[in-house]
Formats: structure tokens, sequence, C-alpha cells
């Protein structure tokens, strides 16, 4: 069981729970058209972020398959990013992991090294045998995130899912602890 309480701190970032006082910074870029654009979600609404950090707020621990940790990336107290490790199976051993960044922070590596965290979390402290990553294949910038981890391109689906009133592909990205460990991050 993992509980994510206490900030995990990088070089330049510090990756916290979310608090009622973030609601300002997430709108600043989840209402945004341009970050929506390879999510599920459309922009969000102010009302729509204070509920979801609420809800992120209690998405802390990892107690069992399901569960997912939510985590705020913190820039010298402005969250301009967040972090999520989903636990997808005790008895394989797998988890799934995402990230969401500012695009006036892009650009500096803020999400990879941030990204890195959860699966630091996921491998070294939970045990996870195998972290995936999904991303629509337009979207180079969550590929080039994943490949900086040194992540695997295991699939590329084609016309896969009706995305946003379109015929949408996925690329799969993975990577084993052995990988994870060789990596020496
Ligand atoms: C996906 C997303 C996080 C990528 O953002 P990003 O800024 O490209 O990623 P990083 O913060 O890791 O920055 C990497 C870039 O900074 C550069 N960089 C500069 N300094 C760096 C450093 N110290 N370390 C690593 N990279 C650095 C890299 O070369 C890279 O630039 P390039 O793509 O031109 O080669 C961002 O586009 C986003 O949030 N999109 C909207 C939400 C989304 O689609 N999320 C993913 C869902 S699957």
């Amino acid at each position: 069981m993992i509980d994510v309480v206490a900030p995990v701190k990088t070089d330049r970032l510090s990756l916290r729970p979310f608090a009622e006082r973030d609601v300002a910074d997430v709108f600043a870029f989840e209402s945004l058209p341009e970050v929506a654009r390879y999510l599920y979600n459309e922009p969000r609404t102010s009302e729509e972020c204070a509920a979801l950090v609420a809800e992120r707020a209690e998405r802390t621990s990892l107690r069992a398959e399901g569960d997912s940790v939510v985590l705020a990336v913190d820039l010298h107290g402005t969250v301009i990013d967040h972090v999520s490790l989903a636990w997808l199976s005790e008895q394989h051993r797998q988890g799934a992991f995402g990230f969401v960044l500012h695009p006036g922070h892009q650009g500096r590596g803020y999400a990879t090294e941030a990204a890195a965290e959860m699966l630091r979390i996921g491998f070294d402290r939970l045990g996870l045998h195998r972290i995936i990553g999904r991303c629509d294949t337009r979207n180079t910038g969550s590929a080039g995130v994943m490949e900086r981890l040194g992540m695997r391109l295991e699939a590329r689906f084609v016309e896969s899912e009706i995305f946003k009133g379109e015929w949408g592909g996925e690329l799969h990205y993975a990577m084993l602890a052995a990988e994870w460990r060789a990596s020496a991050r």
C-alpha cells in the first residue's frame, strides 16, 4: 500500500496532493482547447475544475487494484501540471500513467521530469512489473515524453475509436521494471 502525502521533490519540481487553493491554477490550463485537444474531456469550466480538484485531493493512495494517485506538480508555488498513476492489476502487477502540462511551461522538460516520478513510485514503491502510457497518434508531445523516458512503442492502433466525432488512433507505450532499473534514473 502506497500513500503519497509528503511532497515528492525532483530537481525543479514538487509533486504533492491537490488542495482547494489549486483551482485557479488548474483552470488556467485545463480550460484551454489546446490542452483538451487529445484528451477525452472538453476544456473545463471553473466549476468543473473545482470539483476535479476536490476529487483529486483524495487520490493519494494505492491500496488496491483500481486505485489511482493524482498529484499536483508545483513550480515555485504554482500548479503547472498534474501526473497520475493507476494500479491496473494486482495479480499481473500492471499500471498506467498520465500527465497534463500548462502550455506556458512546455518545452522545458517539466512533464518528463514529473512523469518519471510516477514510474519511480510504480516500480520502486509499488513493485509493478509493467507500466503503460497511451496517447492519440497525433499527440507528438505526449509520445515525446514517453520516448524521452525510454518507454517502448508496443502498438499503434489505427482508427480504433471514434474520438471527438472522428476516427482516431492510439499509440501504446510501455516500460518493464527491468528496463526502468537499466535506465538508472
Ligand atoms: C504532452 C505534454 C505534457 C508534452 O509537453 P512537453 O513540454 O513537450 O514535454 P516536457 O515538459 O517533457 O518538455 C519536453 C521538451 O522540452 C525540451 N527540454 C528542454 N529542457 C529539457 C530538460 N531539462 N529535460 C528534458 N527536456 C527538455 C525537450 O527537448 C522537449 O522539446 P522537443 O519536444 O522540442 O524535443 C503537453 O503537450 C501537454 O500537456 N499536452 C496536453 C495534454 C496531453 O495531451 N497530455 C497527454 C495525454 S496522453
